[in-house]
Parts: C-alpha cells; sequence; structure tokens
C-alpha cells in the first residue's frame, strides 16, 4: 500500500493555492482552464522538455465525480493563453463545477509526479494517496454540499493523464482519497488567525472575541462572523464582487491612454503594490505615472468594500476587530485604511506580507487536516494498546 500524503488545497476562484506532504512543496496555479477537443499538436519533444510543467498543463481527467467525463483540458497558464478559457463563474456553486475538481486533480497530480527521486517514464501510471483538506464557501457548506463533494472524491479512484507537458507526457497518475475534510473558508481563516501548525493557540486575546473576517478574492468577497469559536452561519455574507474585475479595468485604460498593453492582471497587481516605482510604467521608454488610473479604479472599490463592511458590522455591532484577508486585501489595504480614518473608525487588521493574505485558506486546511490526522493516530494507538493489554 502507498502510504498517505497530505494535500491541502484552497480552489479559489482566481487561483489554485496547495500545500503538500510535510509542506516541503507548494504549488500555486491560476483557475483557469480550457476544453480541447483533441490533442494539441506535438511539437519536438526536446524543446517542449525545456520548458516549465507548471506553464504547460495539458491532461485528461477521468473521473467518475466529473460532469464530462475523459475530457481533454489545458490548465493554468497554458489555458490563459487560449480563446475559450474559463473561469469560474461568481455565481456558480464551487461543489458543482467540473472546473473545481479538474483544478483539484491538476494539482495532485502534479505533486505526484514532481519531487520523486527518480523521474517517472512515459507510460508508467503512478498510484498516490492522499488525505485531503479542503474547502468550500460557506454558503455552500450550509446548504449541505459538503456531503456530496465529500464522498464523490473519496468513492472512487480519479485518474489524470499528462498530455503535451514537459517532463511527464504520456504519465498516468491514479489519485485515491483516504480521507477528505471540507472546511466552511470563513472558518478556516479564523483557524489560521488564532493556532498555530500544531494547533496550540497563538492569539489567546482573539479566541473567545466576536471577529469578523473580510476575505477579498478575485471574484467574490466572503464575510464571516466568528463568535464562541464558531463561524455564525446565519450572520456570514457573500458578495459577487472580487479586484480581478477592477484589476481588468486597470489594464485596459492603461491601454487605451497609453498604448501599453500589460500581459496580466499580476502585472497590474505588482505595478500598485511593488516597493519602489509602484503606480509608474514605461511608455516608449519614459518612465510614466499611472496614478489617476490606479487610485480612481482602485478607490471605487475600496468604497464598496467599506460598505460591505459597514453593512456587516451594524448587524453585529458587539464584533471587536475585522481582519481582512485574501489577495484583494493586499490590493487594497492603503485605500481601505485611509478610508476608515477618515469614515467610521472601525478596529480593522491587514497582514503585513501579502503572502500570508493570499495563503490565508490553504495554510489553515493544512493545519486542520495534520491536527486531524495526529488524532487519528493517537486514536489507533490507544485502540492497539487497548487490544494487546486485553489479550
Ligand atoms: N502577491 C499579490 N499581491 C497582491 N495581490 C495579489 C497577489 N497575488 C495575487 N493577487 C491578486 O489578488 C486577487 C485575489 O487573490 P486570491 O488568491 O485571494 O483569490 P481567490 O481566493 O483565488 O479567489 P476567491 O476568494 O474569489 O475564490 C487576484 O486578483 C490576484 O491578482
Ligand atoms: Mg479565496
Amino acid at each position: 500500500m502507498t502510504k498517505s500524503r497530505i494535500a491541502a488545497v484552497d480552489v479559489g476562484n482566481d487561483a489554485v493555492k496547495a500545500n503538500f506532504g510535510k509542506l516541503e512543496s507548494s504549488l500555486y496555479i491560476p483557475n483557469v482552464i480550457a476544453r480541447d477537443l483533441e490533442d494539441r499538436p506535438v511539437i519536438g519533444i526536446e524543446e517542449l522538455d525545456e520548458k516549465d510543467p507548471l506553464d504547460n498543463l495539458h491532461i485528461r481527467v477521468h473521473s467518475p465525480a466529473l460532469r464530462e467525463n475523459n475530457a481533454i483540458y489545458r490548465v493554468g497558464n497554458l489555458a490563459t493563453k487560449t480563446t475559450n478559457s474559463t473561469e469560474l463563474d461568481p455565481g456558480s456553486y464551487k461543489s458543482e463545477e467540473d472546473q473545481t475538481l479538474i483544478m483539484l486533480f491538476a494539482s495532485l497530480a502534479l505533486d505526484a509526479v514532481s519531487g520523486r527521486e527518480t523521474p517517472p517514464s512515459k507510460g508508467n501510471v503512478i498510484e498516490s494517496s492522499y488525505t485531503l483538506g479542503t474547502g468550500l464557501p460557506l454558503r455552500e457548506v450550509k446548504e449541505g454540499k459538503d456531503v456530496g463533494y465529500r464522498s464523490q472524491l473519496l468513492g472512487s479512484v480519479h485518474q489524470v493523464e499528462f498530455l503535451v507537458t514537459p517532463k511527464y507526457q504520456g504519465i498516468k497518475v491514479n489519485l485515491k482519497f483516504d480521507e477528505v475534510k471540507v472546511y466552511p473558508e470563513g472558518f478556516a481563516a479564523y483557524v489560521n488567525l488564532v493556532m498555530d501548525n500544531d494547533l496550540n493557540v497563538i492569539n489567546k486575546d482573539l479566541i473567545d472575541k466576536q471577529i469578523l473576517i473580510q476575505d477579498i478574492g478575485g471574484l467574490s468577497t466572503d464575510i464571516a462572523v466568528i463568535r464562541n469559536r464558531n463561524v455564525d452561519d446565519d450572520k456570514a455574507q457573500g458578495f459577487n464582487l472580487g479586484v480581478s474585475e477592477s484589476l481588468e479595468m486597470i489594464r485596459d485604460e492603461i491601454l487605451t491612454k497609453h498604448g501599453v498593453e500589460l500581459d496580466s492582471r499580476r502585472d497590474v497587481v505588482d505595478i500598485i503594490t511593488r516597493k519602489n516605482d509602484r503606480h509608474h510604467i514605461m511608455v516608449r521608454g519614459s518612465r510614466t505615472n499611472v496614478h489617476d488610473i490606479t487610485d480612481r479604479i482602485l478607490l471605487e472599490l475600496a468604497k464598496k468594500q467599506y460598505r460591505y463592511l459597514r453593512n456587516v458590522w451594524q448587524k453585529n455591532s458587539q464584533s471587536e476587530i475585522c481582519y481582512f484577508v485574501g489577495g484583494g486585501s493586499a490590493v487594497l489595504k492603503d485605500y481601505i485604511k485611509t478610508l476608515n480614518n477618515k469614515l467610521d473608525g472601525y478596529n480593522i487588521e491587514f497582514f503585513e506580507d501579502e503572502n500570508e493574505s493570499i495563503w490565508m485558506m490553504a495554510n489553515a486546511y493544512y493545519k486542520l487536516v495534520a491536527d486531524f490526522i495526529r488524532k487519528t493516530e493517537v486514536q489507533s494507538k490507544k485502540e492497539k494498546q487497548k487490544a494487546a493489554s486485553s489479550k
């Protein structure tokens, strides 16, 4: 039997964040897929193998859990280059979209083939089993969607076949789950705030307070209300607005006004968050200020986000603090802080390190699933001792 490996995977609308094993490896993959109707032409293998697999994920996925079984996909960066790529639609259910599973399986398969001492060769079938910690939006957990999501993962073997992917072409990975834990996203953020990797409480001050967690993602914003060490399901609110749309608007305006086409939203993020030369771009070799564009669009979004906060705080007046997490919070930090100083002066907190913001969920799932494993091990040890002593 193959030994089970920990996988803690946050399938965000904007990007998948995943932690593996003893935290020795992690993956960040943009949540974009594109259906391929037939095999992509195989380019010279030597040329292909010089490329990064992560930028050239091309797979066929076989799983009874999928609506569309055996379909071929480009995943992540490779998919962003096609015209028929799909990103998750904000109104949809994460738990019911093939895209969620495709991203999950792709990240696990990539983990299974990489980091091996001897790289597998073409035609190999790799058997891998995982103990998975992942999450769904509170809204879906409230509706009980986590139950079906979990059982379809547990119920069968899922197979990812690497097609025109450097280094791994022709390799198949069979994915099995020994255990699947599905946590509500807001609760996970709370766990990450108050506990360390061994689930020791690191923030005694916080643990019994009523707190809000505003997670500004790529396509959505969720505000969780934590009370009595638990998420208050009835109070949590989700909004179908994240930061991606604004980043796209900034990109458009820079193109219209300056004739400069930035490659991606990620470039926009870099322009507005970097330490040096923030809000500047090069236009035909001249350093050019784009602060007017970025400021107007981000301030607009920050105001909307601030309204969400107000709205939820009004309904939960005894909250003591609100933490801002998610990549959107990193982008909007200064704007929201300034608004708050001018307006209501809520007790709000951001993370210094934007990576902490972005990896919040994946890190929390890791803590939770690692703790689950420890507890099961202790339990089974006890049972063995009991069995031995009663002989
Ligand atoms: N290092 C970074 N600094 C600032 N912003 C970033 C950084 N990396 C990504 N972003 C931006 O933050 C946004 C949200 O990222 P995040 O990973 O939190 O979203 P998500 O969890 O995938 O989406 P959702 O929460 O809607 O499901 C993205 O639009 C992304 O461009
Ligand atoms: Mg998120």
